[in-house]
């Protein structure tokens, strides 16, 4: 192993999932969190979490130095033992997933300000103790030195059904052609924006979900790890 592996990540072992819309980042991370006995932080909780708030305040989602001031007025923390969001020590756990947060995110996610905010709070957890990241930019911008990185991607047709049947689950039903439209409108402006786009890091390893179940996906990511920790 090279020893200057872990010189930039305090000696933790990091893992970065970044990926579009739907690729099922957020189930493989806390499942491979889960196996490794480590901690799981979803940054786009984060981004939502702070959506969730502007809309709450009637933010206006143009003003870039209002967004920038909310995210460093914004508590958000995680309850590690049950997985709960908690934003200002209010629960937004499903209040963060409804479509008018998804349809704004975007937008609050595209501000510098905010990047550097939610960027620079990501970087101080993952300094201290064993971690999987999921997010846009995590192997690129926010961990460039984690231990494995992943690119996480799927068909988008097959990505919007995931994301259909979330939904449902949820309680919620929409039309498999407006998933789809919803996610590749939310992929396009993650990917155009000028700070921190979504992009797969040169040294990330790209694994296609299109056709694997869920637990080839978790069973791949664990390979990695294992073969970068021996
Ligand atoms: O992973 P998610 O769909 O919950 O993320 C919500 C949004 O947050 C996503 O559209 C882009 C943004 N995001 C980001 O810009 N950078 C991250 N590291 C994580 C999410």
């Amino acid at each position: 192993m090279d020893t200057n592996q872990f010189a930039h990540t305090n000696g933790f072992l990091q893992i970065a999932i970044d990926g579009p819309a739907g690729a099922g980042k957020s189930s493989v991370a806390r499942t491979v969190a889960q196996r490794l006995g480590i901690l799981y932080l979803d940054t786009g909780a984060m981004y939502r979490a702070l959506t969730w708030k502007a809309l709450r305040h009637n933010i206006d989602f143009s003003g870039p130095n209002t967004l920038t001031q909310l995210a460093l007025d914004t508590v958000i923390t995680f309850d590690t033992a049950t997985g709960r969001v908690l934003c200002d020590e209010t629960d937004v756990t499903e209040a963060i997933r409804i479509p008018q947060v998804s349809e704004n995110v975007s937008a609050v996610a595209a501000v510098p300000g905010v990047r550097a905010r939610l960027t620079e709070l990501q970087r101080n957890i993952a300094r201290a103790c064993p971690i999987v990241l999921d997010g846009r930019d995590i192997g690129s911008v926010v961990l460039p030195q984690a231990t494995v990185k992943i690119f996480l991607t799927a068909d988008l047709d097959r990505r919007a059904e995931r994301r259909q049947k979330d939904l449902r689950e949820q309680g919620l039903h929409v039309d498999l052609r407006q998933v789809e439209r919803d996610i590749a409108a939310r992929d396009d402006k993650d990917s155009n924006r000028s700070t921190a786009p979504l992009r797969q890091a040169p040294d990330a390893v790209l694994i296609d979900t299109s056709n694997m179940t869920f637990e080839e996906v978790v069973e791949e990511v664990l390979a990695l790890v294992r073969r970068v920790m021996s």
